[in-house]
């Protein structure tokens, strides 16, 4: 019997899945993210590790888990968890779960900027502390959203699904930077390519899908922060290296923008000192993909990769 080790607790019908499909399957017991230790312990001599993001998939894990393993299965669509380099070397396939939570990301973006602009946590803080005492002309006034330009810096699919729901639900202009230029996107949406700087310096609402690459670390640092609009606002979904985020606790200090919203951190589960203390921030803790349907899509999808694999098919999203 292959042999499955399930780093976490995970929505149906994940393990199921994998159970009906005749694996002996362990998951490691606690809703938490499991230690290094029983990491390593759970992965002595497995065929497949079905994995988090907040798993380090390397070498160690690798060599640990032995000759036979034939899969990582990441459950998630971010991969900087994983060595890929260390995978190919070991022929150990990697997959991930992209596709299926393109909504919920694109959708929970929306939701921040929304949040974001309308001072709707700051409201809401106010609210239950009994500082409500009627209304008044100049009361938390916020920015609005339509006929906007949102930039957008990553145009896969959740900056893509984001840019519709911006563009077709709320009347939003849309730039985007990308590798290249995408002419379907600009004939559909009407959305423009712009270099980043110039993204930057027009945007009203700046918005990251991007993967966290050596190339993409600190993209957003103090000098972006400089370039950007004083009426700006920052949203990230996608990863928390790519903003330094030292220098946004500073650029939200001084203004240098108007807000930011964020719901992945450089060195999360931590913040940067001062982070947690500002108004002018919407902090989630990386939760954008956390829907029952999401969650529920990318443990089936972890669950179909690995089950392919031993089916001698080709996994649905394996990793090239
Ligand atoms: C991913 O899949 O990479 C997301 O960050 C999960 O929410």
């Amino acid at each position: 019997m292959n042999r499955v080790f399930v780093t976490q607790p995970i929505p149906e019908p994940g393990v199921s899945m994998l159970k009906r499909a005749r694996f002996q399957v362990s998951v490691y017991p606690k809703d938490e993210i499991i230690p290094r230790q029983a990491l390593l312990k759970g992965v002595k001599g497995v065929q497949a590790i079905l994995c988090m993001l907040t798993n380090r998939i390397d070498d160690t894990v690798l060599r640990t888990a032995g000759k036979n393993l034939k899969i990582v299965a990441n459950m998630a669509v971010g991969l900087d968890n994983v060595d890929l380099t260390a995978c190919k070397k070991r022929k150990v396939i990697v997959t991930n779960t992209p596709g299926v939570l393109t909504d919920a990301v694109a959708e929970h973006t929306l939701v921040l900027m929304m949040t974001i602009a309308r001072r709707i946590a700051e409201a809401d803080r106010f609210t239950r502390l009994g500082k409500y005492n009627g209304w008044g002309p100049n009361l938390l006034l916020g920015s609005e959203i339509k006929g906007k330009t949102l930039g957008i810096v990553g145009l896969g699919r959740i900056g893509f699904g984001v840019a519709e729901r911006a563009v077709r639900g709320m009347g939003m202009k849309v730039i985007y930077n990308d590798i290249k230029p995408n002419f379907d996107f600009e004939k559909q949406f009407g959305g423009q390519f712009r270099k980043l700087d110039q993204l930057l310096r027009e945007a009203d609402f700046v918005s990251l899908h991007l993967p966290l690459l050596p190339a993409t670390r600190h993209l957003i640092s103090a000098r972006q922060f400089a370039i950007m609009k004083k009426t700006a606002y920052l949203i990230n979904t996608s990863r928390g290296p790519i903003v330094d985020e030292k220098a946004l606790v500073v650029a939200l200090k001084n203004k240098k923008i108007a807000g930011a919203a964020i719901d992945v951190f450089e060195f999360e589960p931590e913040l940067a000192p001062g982070l947690a203390n500002l108004e002018n921030v919407i902090l989630t803790p990386h939760i954008a993909s956390a829907t029952i349907e999401a969650r529920g899509a990318m443990a089936r999808l972890a669950a179909e990769n690995i089950i392919a694999v031993f089916e001698g098919r080709s996994p649905p999203s394996a990793v090239k």
